[in-house]
């Protein structure tokens, strides 16, 4: 999201302005039927030989759903609840951002009393949770629009993050974010705790654009497995996630769906995007509404049951421990800007972005509609699970039944299975 001022002219002059607008350059692929399972990211029981994964899966299924999830060295985990931000209690876990934006978005972004008195955040009777850009204001040309960002007040390092939406925000000269930044305090200089951009795109866009924007020295490594697209420019894929590079474009990946952003995102009901950071990985996965896994549903994630995420920023060139720590959790919508502005004449909409500022009908679209934001966090289980087959595993250490049936609380299935 982020760009420092003084490369923008020379973004404008090096690159071509194409470049920016990665989807403009992107074959489109026709659309399938959605009740084909390869519309959207559909959890698939696929051969993941790489990372011993469907090993983990087999033996997780064994454990009845039981969410048991195993490190590449063996080690025994579970993703335990932590945060449920959602419906009414929405806003009293985030901070609204009123600056300016430091993307040069041509937004107000409004305090949290503004934001509620003008109706730009709210929860609907239905649990809800509405974000949007003010679609109900003529402005006069070159004036900035009013809109919302806010930031979870709790920091992460790590943790499973699951967001269920019915939609994200999209149309000509918006340019929405579901993304997590470094916010220490006192604060460290971006990006030293580096940034995971989960969704993001602009104006009618069809493909999410997932990026990390870091300290030199992480790479995105392409041997992972993931079913997302690595852009180029001019042939060099955007890998190196240094932001310092290459006029910070980050490491990038484009999902495959055309239902991952925007219109078609909001066609098929919404759905599930799940990032995943530990020592191990940064994945993110997509589900559409129609294909949302059983365990998720169930409040009991187990990524090893999901198959290949769109994106895997994998440990073997990005020291992630050292790379990422202390975010917050951002929702945004902002205007034209570094990335929507500079991309605009390169594609179908109309004029330039601050003519489009002014109608107000042009941002109908622009609104998040959040049915939860959940997060999880990764609890090492004691003890060495050796085996876990047939219905039964083994244990080296007896404290381990005990940490189970503690930690599992009313996930009765796995206390059936004799230890
Ligand atoms: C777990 O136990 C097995 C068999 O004793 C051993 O080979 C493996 O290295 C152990 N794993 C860990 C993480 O301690
Ligand atoms: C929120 O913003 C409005 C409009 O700019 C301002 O009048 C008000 O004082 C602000 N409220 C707080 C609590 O800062
Ligand atoms: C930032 O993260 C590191 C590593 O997790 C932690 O040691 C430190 O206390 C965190 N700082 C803040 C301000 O949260
Ligand atoms: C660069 O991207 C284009 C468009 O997606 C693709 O056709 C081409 O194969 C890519 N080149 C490399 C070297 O990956
Ligand atoms: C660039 O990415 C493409 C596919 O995404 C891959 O085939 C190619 O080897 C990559 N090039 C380099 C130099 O890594
Ligand atoms: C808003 O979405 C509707 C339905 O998908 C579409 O018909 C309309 O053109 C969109 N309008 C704008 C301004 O994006």
């Amino acid at each position: 999201m982020y760009l420092p001022l003084c490369l923008i002219s020379l973004l404008l002059s090096a690159v071509p302005a194409e470049a920016d607008n990665i989807d403009a350059l992107r074959p489109r692929r026709p659309l399938p039927n959605p009740s084909d399972g390869n519309f959207f990211h559909q959890p698939q029981k696929r051969s993941l030989t790489q990372f011993q994964e469907l090993q983990f899966a087999k033996r997780a299924q064994a454990a009845d759903g039981g969410g048991i999830n195993y490190n590449p060295d063996g080690s025994a985990f579970l993703w335990l609840p932590d945060d449920v931000y959602s419906g009414k209690n929405f806003f009293d876990s985030f901070n609204f951002f009123s600056q300016a934006d430091p993307t040069d978005g041509h937004v107000n972004y409004v305090n949290a009393s503004s934001a509620f008195a003008k109706g730009l955040a709210y929860v609907t009777d239905d649990n809800k949770v509405v974000m949007r850009t003010d679609s109900w204001t003529k402005l006069p040309l070159g004036t900035f629009r009013d809109s919302v960002r806010v930031q979870t007040k709790k920091l992460y390092t790590g943790g499973l993050f699951i967001i269920d939406m019915d939609s994200a925000p999209w149309g000509c000269a918006v340019w929405p974010g579901f993304w997590t930044t470094g916010l220490s305090i006192p604060p460290v200089i971006w990006p030293a705790e580096g940034e995971i951009d989960v969704l993001e795109g602009v104006h009618d866009n069809e493909h999410n654009q997932i990026a990390w924007h870091t300290i030199p020295g992480c790479v995105y490594d392409n041997n992972a497995v993931f079913s997302g697209t690595i852009p180029n420019d001019s042939g060099v894929n955007r890998t190196n996630c240094d932001a310092s590079l290459n006029d910070n474009a980050g490491c990038n990946v484009v999902e495959w769906s055309r239902a991952s952003y925007g219109e078609l995102f909001k066609q098929q009901g919404g759905g599930v995007i799940a990032m995943k950071w530990d020592e191990n990985d940064i994945s993110i996965w997509s589900f559409f509404r129609a294909a949302v896994p059983q365990d998720i549903t169930a409040n009991s994630p187990n990524p090893s049951l999901w198959g290949s995420p769109s994106a895997r920023l994998m440990n073997t060139k990005c020291n992630i421990q050292k790379t990422f720590a202390n975010h917050t959790v951002i929702f945004d919508i902002t205007l034209c800007g570094q990335w929507a502005g500079n991309s605009y004449a390169t594609t179908n909409c109309p004029g330039t972005c601050d003519e489009r500022l002014v109608e107000p009908a042009n941002f109908i679209n622009s609104s998040w509609s959040i049915n939860s934001l959940k997060t999880y966090r990764k609890h090492l289980l004691a003890g060495n699970i050796t085996q876990i087959n047939d219905g039964s595993f083994s244990a080296d250490s007896s404290l381990l039944t005990t940490k189970l049936i503690v930690l599992l609380g009313s996930v009765t299935a796995l206390l059936a299975i004799s230890i």
